[in-house]
């Protein structure tokens, strides 16, 4: 079956008012695949000035991360109501700098997957290893642990989008090549058919996500197994417009 064709843009800490007007100005001004879908995720302070300027509307906004209570005492959390107030239906996470830096489990990112899907939050939940991981030959089984502690608390995985980023490929330049990148996402796919379904994995989007850039996009893109990107530096310049066109 053909899975649609799927871009995100993480701008992480990155951008001001100015600079994000910028950014949004050219994707309202771009030609950009219709057969695509594009989610943008703005740092939490500016979702509602990007929704806000935001006239494309093949484009749709998500959130970096959230909470997963309804409300309360969590200083500096965000919940899935605010996000609903804004009207923003989307949100990163498990990204690897959260789990890393923040300390996020893998129990704690499901749990927040959960909450956020079971209260109509789409999710582009993150997966991938360190070096060290791959160094030791051990990237498939870790990425496999990191599933199956999603899959213990999720059972509709419709709204999910997984991101396959490897760690030492964020940031840096170093661009997981396509037969690296093929092989864990046929692995996660085939991970999803053994332990989910069939039609979970067939239907599931996976995503790379590590320097992608537009001089490396098109030929990742062809891959059988990746069905779109999740980018970095690259979503805060105009060449992300080339990116989301990988496809035609
Ligand atoms: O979430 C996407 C991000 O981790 C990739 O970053 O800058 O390597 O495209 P970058």
């Amino acid at each position: 079956m053909a899975r649609q064709f799927f871009v995100g843009g993480n701008f992480k800490m990155n951008g001001t008012q100015k600079d994000l007007k910028a950014i949004v100005e050219n994707l309202n001004n771009a030609q950009l695949d219709s057969n695509a879908e594009v989610v943008i995720a703005p740092p939490a302070l500016y979702l509602d000035f990007v929704k806000q300027n935001l006239k494309n509307s093949k484009v749709e906004v998500a959130a970096q991360n959230v909470f997963n209570k309804p409300n309360g005492a969590f200083t500096g959390e965000i919940s899935v109501s605010q996000l609903q107030d804004l009207g923003i239906k989307w949100t990163i996470l498990g990204h690897s700098e959260r789990r890393n830096e923040l300390g996020e489990s893998d129990e704690f990112v499901a749990s927040k997957t959960k909450y956020a899907l079971d209260n109509g939050i789409s999710v582009i939940w993150c997966c991938g290893e360190s070096k060290d991981t791959r160094q030791a030959g051990e990237t498939i089984k870790f990425v496999e642990n990191q599933l199956a502690a999603l899959a213990k608390e999720i059972s509709d995985w419709k709204n999910v989008v997984v991101a396959y980023e490897p760690i030492w490929a964020i940031g840096t330049g170093l661009v997981a090549t396509k037969e690296q990148a093929q092989e864990v996402h046929a692995a996660i796919r085939s991970w999803l058919k053994k332990n989910v379904n069939e039609k979970v994995a067939e239907e599931t989007r996976i995503l790379y996500g590590g320097s992608v850039n537009a001089k490396n996009c098109k030929d990742l893109a062809k891959e059988e197994d990746i069905d779109g990107f999740l980018v970095g530096g690259a979503s805060l310049k105009p060449e992300f417009v080339e990116i989301i066109n990988s496809k035609q």
